[in-house]
């Protein structure tokens, strides 16, 4: 081994050029402090391609062994933060490479034979990407146990469903947290399926024409784990549609996410006073000593800002760009690596807080009597009583009028006092018999929607069944 470190140019490239950059300039165009993040998967890769070239005898067996050695040290001193990163090695590829060198010399400058940082960045990316969607679907399962476990012991507490924010019908709360599981089940289908299109190997395509050189590219798929070949060269070390897929997706679990915050906020209002969560997740105020802040909760719905927020910067930064690489590019991993952490710490804290929801069952009930949430029951009773919908509506709508006038909830009427309130509908009064008292209470209206998809508690858990079915 010869220690050549000294007679390498400045620069990789610097033999071409008269001048060097200014600072500015290198610190401008240069990604080393932010992309050293996917330096274990730069090694990975490197050394699936080393193991490929001294396969085709395109280096040899020694250089191959020596590579080994030199990134085998790379790794610990990176893991032991001895690594010396260097802005003047503009990336994490040229960092590593450059020490490469200085430990085992001419086969760290065999390396990159065959290769181009275009298609070596595009791998260290998607080998990234597949790690961080892997722990996202394991943390999407943790956020959806604890879920399933709440809201199955909630599959028969009543609170009001809502639409417009005005009391619409009885539901119970493990429906509506059921309606969270459903949207991260679909989450966790997007990253999946965002997952098979990270899973293809750019490796090989070079700086975009591909190489000269007899390379083996299935080989360094299997090595490396990836599902199949990037078909084209000049794709493969260009397009980023991957990273915005699951920006995307990201996007979206976000957004879900925010939703929940928001009805946790909400709810746990004194206004409306639905639920507590557990201290850990809130903090006071500086200056009022009452206070006790639903900060998790906001800082969800505020990150997902930043996540849109990314979405848009990679869809923005792949726009305008021909084929095949541009420098465009670089500025794909800072967006991407916050998208990550933003999903990966929010569905951590977020399985957490969901197990430390306290339900206030009474609040939810005293809710349910102030909206009138039985009215379509009524009027579902006078249809099934044989009067046709729209005037079952009418007449319902004049008994809300006249509760609203007397100050009670439908349940409260007498017999008398309800047909009176339909006297106006031809033929509703008389349909209003003694069992109607039945369908008015929340439990009676709740058990009727039991169909699949229904708010039935019996349905409820059903639901939630079928999920831990198909999670097992
Ligand atoms: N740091 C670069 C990036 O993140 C690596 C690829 C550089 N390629 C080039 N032709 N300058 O995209």
């Amino acid at each position: 081994m010869t220690d050549t470190t000294s007679s390498q140019p400045a620069k990789a490239w610097s033999g071409r050029f008269s001048e060097p950059v200014s600072d500015l300039v290198k610190r401008y165009t240069a990604s080393v402090f932010f992309d050293q993040r996917m330096a274990r998967q730069d090694i990975r890769g490197s050394l699936a391609h080393a193991k490929m070239l001294a396969r085709q005898g395109i280096i040899g067996a020694q250089d191959l062994a020596d590579i080994e050695r030199g990134m085998t040290q790379i790794l610990g001193e990176i893991e032991r933060g001895e690594f010396g990163w260097n802005l003047d090695d503009e990336d994490v590829h040229l960092n590593i490479e450059k020490r490469l060198t200085a430990l085992v010399g001419d086969a760290g400058k065999r390396l990159h034979t065959g290769r181009s940082r275009n298609d070596q960045v595009a791998t260290d990316i998607r080998l990234w990407l597949r790690d961080a969607i892997d722990q996202i679907l394991a943390l999407i399962g943790d956020f959806q146990k604890n879920l399933l476990d709440v809201a199955e012991a909630n599959a028969a507490t009543p609170m009001p469903g809502f639409t417009h924010l005005q009391v619409a019908q009885p539901v119970t709360f493990g429906h509506h947290l059921m309606a969270y599981y459903e949207m991260s089940r679909r989450d966790a289908e997007r990253f999946a399926d965002c997952r098979k299109r990270v899973n293809r190997l750019p490796l090989g395509s070079a700086a975009l024409a591909g190489t000269s050189y007899p390379i083996d590219r299935e080989f360094v798929a299997q090595e490396l784990g990836f599902d199949e070949v990037c078909y084209n060269s000049l794709d493969a070390v260009s397009d980023r549609d991957f990273a915005i897929e699951f920006c995307a997706a990201s996007a979206l679990l976000m957004t879900h996410l925010s939703r929940f915050s928001e009805e946790l906020i909400l709810w746990m209002s004194p206004r409306v006073g639905f639920i507590d969560l557990a201290d850990r997740f809130c903090t006071g105020s500086s200056i009022m000593p009452q206070k006790k802040n639903p900060d998790v909760p906001e800082l969800v719905r505020g990150k997902t800002g930043r996540v849109n927020g990314s979405l848009i910067a990679l869809l923005t930064l792949m726009k305008g760009q021909p084929l095949a690489y541009n420098k465009d590019n670089q500025e794909d991993k800072e967006p991407l690596f916050d998208t990550a952490d933003t999903v990966i710490d929010t569905l951590r804290i977020y399985a957490d807080m969901i197990t430390g929801i306290r339900v206030k069952t009474d609040a939810m009930r005293d809710a349910l009597k102030q909206g009138y949430a039985t009215a379509t029951d009524l009027a579902d009773y006078l249809v099934k009583n044989g009067l046709p919908f729209r005037d079952a509506h009418e007449a319902v709508a004049l008994a809300v009028r006249a509760a609203d006038v007397k100050g009670c909830d439908l349940p409260q009427f007498s017999l008398d006092e309800l047909r009176t309130a339909m006297a106006h509908v031809p033929g509703a009064a008389e349909r209003v018999k003694d069992d109607v008292f039945a369908v008015l209470t929340v439990e009676g209206s709740l058990a009727s929607r039991k169909h699949v998809g229904g708010t039935a508690p019996e349905q409820v858990r059903a639901a939630i069944a079928r999920a831990r079915s198909a999670r097992a």
